[in-house]
């Protein structure tokens, strides 16, 4: 992860020179970790951060979209949520910052559970610890501490399902529509969020406080809540807008919003804009990154998600 910098070692006492010498050393430290993985990546993520900038990028895309669309996993939810067509659901991501209201047909929603239970994933996304999802309890046992998270790494790309969702045309469209540009899958992922005890540092970690991600000029992110989300299973939260309408000095530090309070980005922007996205197993929505929004802490039952994110560019590093 790039978010992610050793202290300086011999560096204890905190004083106010110290913590700069610190701040500093994991500036520069990101700015080199940049460079050297993708310069083009270093100049997007200071360019980026502009909501003029991005706009600017995405008004110079012409992207037009087919007249037909082929078979799509997304399932119409009779009389409650109509399919909305690709261009009205690009509409409402432009002027909310997400859409809710997509449904993965049944046959591939039981696909991608039955993939999550015979598949091993990993605790805390760390490669060395795999472990198959009903040995959970084991699995914290032996680690001696509760899990927060657990990921199938790359593994879900073995999947049909997955395959079937990466490719389908009316999420494809929907990408497409909205970036204005033929949208590029970037990466994915399926993970499990857990009811544990969390630290701040643990929610900056596992992306829980209110922030923004910028991995292109514009991405479009998906989501499939995989097991049923109420407010106790760590469901999703965007506030709205806030893509489009964001104070200079938040624009300025870009994805440094994940370190002012929750609280205060509530109080700036309103309570009014926050929108908490529940919803029963199978359920989609789609949103722009860079809206500030943010996962929360299951803590009745665990949370499966699956997400894929599309932009403009591929790039050879990326922030998670
Ligand atoms: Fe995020």
């Amino acid at each position: 992860m790039l978010t992610h910098f050793p202290r300086v070692p011999f560096l204890t006492v905190e004083t106010p020179a110290v913590r700069l010498l610190q701040r500093s050393t994991k500036k520069i430290q990101s700015i080199l970790r940049l460079l050297w993985g993708d310069p083009r990546f270093l100049m997007m993520s200071w360019l980026a951060r502009f909501i003029a900038i991005r706009e600017w990028v995405a008004q110079r895309g012409d992207y037009l979209p087919p007249a037909v669309f082929d078979a799509t996993v997304i399932h119409e939810v009779e009389g409650a949520c109509p399919l909305e067509s690709p261009g009205q659901v690009a509409k409402l991501i432009q002027a909310n910052g997400y859409y809710v209201g997509f449904s993965l047909q049944p046959s591939i929603l039981k696909e991608l559970l039955t993939f999550a239970e015979t598949t091993p994933c990993y605790a805390n996304r760390n490669p060395s610890l795999p472990f198959y999802i009903n040995n959970k309890d084991q699995m914290a046992q032996e680690l001696g501490t509760p899990l927060l998270v657990a990921g199938y790494l790359d593994n879900h790309e073995s999947c049909d399902a997955y395959q079937s969702i990466k490719h389908d045309p009316y999420l494809l469209a929907v990408a497409s529509q909205y970036l204005n540009h033929p949208a590029v899958y970037l990466r994915g992922e399926l993970a499990w969020g857990f009811p544990a005890p969390n630290t701040l540092a643990d929610k900056v970690k596992t992306a829980r406080v209110y922030h923004c991600d910028i991995n292109d000029f514009k991405t479009i992110k998906f989501f499939f809540y995989l097991t049923d989300v109420g407010e106790g299973e760590g469901p999703h939260v965007y506030m709205k807008g806030t893509h489009r309408t964001r104070k200079f000095g938040h624009q300025r530090i870009g994805q440094g919003c994940a370190a002012i309070a929750d609280e205060d980005l509530v109080q700036t922007y309103g309570r009014d804009r926050v929108q908490v996205v529940t919803g029963a197993a199978g359920l989609g929505f789609v949103g722009d990154p860079y809206c500030l929004h943010k996962g929360t802490v299951p803590v009745d039952n665990s949370r499966l998600l699956l997400q894929l994110e599309f932009g403009i560019i591929p790039y050879r590093i990326w922030y998670f």
